[in-house]
């Protein structure tokens, strides 16, 4: 599946996506796009490298030293890369978390870069697209932009957790969120106590 990581705030969010994946052995095509190398120092204080071999060295440290599975970075402009045709077969593309400003460019179909392409395909060719938008508070135009983008086909699964799962850490929090995005691509590899009916 494809990972896109936009520079909006809370990079956890990828990183604990990446680890159950990889964990689950789903092979991920990752792409972060330019504002997010800011969000990481801001969030960690760390630099993640541009060299996508060295990039996928540095996620899966951040993912806890995982060291199967199948990961495969791709630079932010690399337009020529494979996850931006509609040829290249995949279960689909979660963006987390999803700034505002990439919620705007893919509703205005933009393609401006390799993650907003990726999404673009997965819209044209009907694939499965979930979008973990992370903003507050919201704009009439953030509103609109995600109207647009669930009229497209879509998912808007906002990085909003549930308390009713008896969260104990800030991973249980960010975890939940993670599960309901995998959950539209029919993704089942996170433990988590659902809901079952009282
Ligand atoms: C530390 C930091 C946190 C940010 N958090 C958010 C956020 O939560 N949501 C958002 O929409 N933009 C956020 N931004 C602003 C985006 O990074 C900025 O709009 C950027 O142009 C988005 O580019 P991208 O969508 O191509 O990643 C943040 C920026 C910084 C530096």
């Amino acid at each position: 599946m494809i990972l896109g990581v936009s520079g909006a705030s809370g990079l956890i969010y990828a990183v604990r996506a990446l680890k159950f994946l990889l964990a689950a052995d789903i092979s991920v095509e990752l792409v972060a796009s330019k504002a997010s190398y800011r969000v990481w120092q801001a969030e960690s204080d760390r630099r993640m490298p541009p060299d996508p071999d060295e990039q996928e060295q540095f996620w899966r440290q951040e993912a806890g030293g995982v060291t199967g599975g199948e990961l495969r970075c791709h630079r932010y402009d690399d337009v020529a890369a494979s996850i931006a045709s509609g040829s290249f077969r995949t279960l689909g593309m979660v963006i987390l978390p999803c700034s505002m400003g990439t919620v705007a460019k893919i509703a205005a179909g933009l393609s401006s870069d390799l993650l907003e392409r990726a999404a673009d395909v997965q819209l044209k060719e009907s694939g499965k697209l979930a979008i973990v938008p992370r903003e507050t508070p919201l704009s009439l135009i953030h509103l609109r932009n995600l109207t647009t983008l669930a009229e497209a086909g879509a998912k808007i699964v906002p990085a909003i957790p549930a308390w009713y799962h008896n969260p104990q850490t800030i991973e249980d929090l960010v975890d939940f969120v993670v599960a309901r995005a995998f959950d539209q691509l029919d993704i089942d590899c996170i433990p988590l106590n659902r809901w079952v009916g009282s």
